[in-house]
């Protein structure tokens, strides 16, 4: 997919001085759309979870054109999303809540064209941080030292 960058490096410099307004409004908003997840953040710092989240959107900022460079990194960070209950489900929601903060904090200047380019740019990260969580999941295979104790052991 090949991502409008510099629609997106422009929308985001306009949002970003209300950053933690952003957050705010995410997480209102996330609430409210999908009840079913506030007890995942039962026993969340919120402040602290807002500041993780903008810190999260700063770096993908900072690394669109380069994204390759931090997909390690999202990998993870979906891997330790297991733990918190998150569902692959919850990811299109997550998307569109932000979408909708993010256009509510620009105003007029938020076009189509914005929401298109953004609308891709948080699949990818989506797409990154499940891969993370499905091989967090995977079954491992067993190490060639425990093999060979299991047929050791039944011999
Ligand atoms: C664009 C996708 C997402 C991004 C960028 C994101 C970002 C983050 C970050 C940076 C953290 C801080 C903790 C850490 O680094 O491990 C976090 C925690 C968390 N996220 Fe997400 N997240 C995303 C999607 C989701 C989804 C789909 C859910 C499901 C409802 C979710 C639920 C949570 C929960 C429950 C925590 C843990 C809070 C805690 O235990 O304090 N996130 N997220």
């Amino acid at each position: 997919m090949t991502l409008d960058l510099d629609t997106l490096e422009t929308s985001f410099d306009l949002i970003a001085p209300r950053g933690e307004e952003l957050v705010d409004v995410f997480y209102a908003r996330l609430f409210e759309t999908a009840p079913a997840v506030k007890p995942l953040f039962a026993n969340s710092d919120l402040d602290k979870q807002k500041a993780m989240l903008l810190a999260t959107l700063v770096l993908l900022r900072k690394s669109l054109r380069d994204l390759e460079a931090i997909t390690p990194r999202l990998r993870l960070l979906g891997a330790r999303h297991v733990a918190y209950g998150a569902q692959p489900e919850h990811y299109p929601v997550v998307a569109e809540v932000m979408l909708a903060s993010m256009a509510e904090i620009a105003g007029d200047s938020w076009t189509e064209d914005v929401a298109a380019a953004w609308a891709g740019a948080l699949g990818l990260v989506a797409t990154a941080m499940l891969e993370g969580a499905e091989q967090a999941q995977a079954p491992r295979r067993p190490e060639p030292r425990a093999i060979h104790a299991t047929v050791a052991a039944t011999a």
